[in-house]
């Protein structure tokens, strides 16, 4: 027991000098540990305008700190990256590989709720079992796709929590030799299992906060990394959170470009209009016309649709689709139709039947 003790000792030292020593990249982004790519791109993005050199020439640090800046955010935006570092720190990033057994899976590998970010650990063969991913739909309207938003989201999940005693774990089948007597052995199968600290499953209330970002396709997804269902063996899965676009009652998304249809009335449509149409986002879009509108005609407000998700300040093409409403009523007076024959007069030509033209 003691030599075990000790080894423990000794690696836990080793673990907590290997994760201090180097720079910390969370701080650095002034981000949390759990914190999902799109809020580590987000700070990126933000620290990177503030902490360009250019912008700080009376810093004389400036250069490092943008330096540090990039080095935190090409290790954190990568998902293999970020899960070496998590468990080795800016040292383990500088070895290409963990040669031989692995200290810390031999300790720590078997709490499922111990999150050094998922996936493949070096040196080791047997592949950590993971939870199911949980997915679920997260509804948006157009509003919050066009402007961007963060939701909150309050995430019941159950995890495992350390308990007295100790279980049965890791367990394996290996093939064993038995002495029957001098000189007969017995080869067989066993399952072997080591001896993990107990856990239970406890209930845990969490907030989560998703980013709607703008210009987010519907069906993509935002990733919370072990979020999802726990496995007691190993790491939880991750809760993949489905974009899916509310109806909406004005406009309709296609690709970058917004559709919109609009009605006017028969004079507008001869003597020309002039009109807002109130945005998602609340601005105006002023639209003015001077030509003849008729029924079906379409106009492109370039700029107008919703913002490329790569690049925010590209945004696609607004289409209006105008519609023309006639009066009602059952027939105009003789004198109105006579102004109207009076004002049309170049206009009237002998009913022609056209045919499909135009088909
Ligand atoms: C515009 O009108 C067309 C034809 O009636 C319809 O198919 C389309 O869904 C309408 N678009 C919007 C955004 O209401
Ligand atoms: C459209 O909105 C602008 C302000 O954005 C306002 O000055 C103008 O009067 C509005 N036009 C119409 C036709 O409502």
């Amino acid at each position: 027991m003691w030599p075990n003790f000790a080894i423990v000792v000794f690696f836990l030292t080793c673990f907590i000098l290997v994760t201090f020593a180097g720079r910390d990249f969370y701080d650095i982004l002034g981000v949390s540990r759990s914190a999902n790519i799109n809020q580590i791109k987000k700070a990126y993005r933000k620290l990177a305008k503030e902490l360009h050199p250019d912008k700080n020439k009376d810093d004389a640090d400036s250069t490092r700190k943008f330096q540090d800046l990039g080095a935190a955010y090409e290790v954190l935006s990568d998902p293999e990256k970020r899960k070496t570092y998590d468990r080795y720190g800016e040292e383990g990033l500088k070895q290409d590989s963990f040669s031989g057994s692995d200290p810390f899976s031999s300790f720590f590998g078997d709490f499922g709720f111990f999150d050094f970010g998922g996936g493949s650990r070096h040196g080791e063969q047997r592949e950590i079992p993971k939870g199911a991913d949980v997915v679920m739909d997260l509804w948006v309207t157009l509003e919050e796709l066009y402007s961007g938003n963060f939701v909150e989201l309050i995430r019941n999940k159950v995890v495992y929590k350390p308990a007295s005693g100790t279980r049965k774990c890791n367990c394996r089948q290996e093939m064993v030799t038995r002495q029957l007597g001098p000189g007969r052995f017995q080869m067989m199968q066993q399952q072997v299992c080591d001896e993990c600290p107990n856990v239970k499953l406890v209930n845990e209330e969490k907030m989560l906060e998703v980013e709607i970002e703008p210009g987010m396709e519907d069906g993509q997804e935002q990733r919370f990394i072990a979020e999802g269902e726990p496995h007691v063996d190993g790491e939880p899965g991750d809760l993949r959170l489905k974009i899916r676009t509310l109806p909406h009652p004005v406009f309709e998304r296609r690709g970058d470009d917004l559709y919109t249809n609009v009605t006017i009335s028969l004079v507008d449509s001869l003597i020309g209009f002039q009109m807002n149409i109130t945005h998602l986002d609340g601005h105006q879009v002023h639209i003015t016309r001077d030509k003849i509108t008729w029924p079906g005609a379409r106009m492109r407000k370039t700029g107008e649709g919703m913002p490329n998700y790569e690049n925010n300040n590209l945004h696609g093409i607004l289409y209006i689709t105008f519609d023309v409403e006639f009066p009602k009523g059952e027939q105009l007076s003789e004198e109105k139709r006579a102004q109207i024959k009076e004002i049309f007069k170049s206009e009237t030509k002998a009913n022609a039947y056209n045919g499909l033209r135009g088909y």
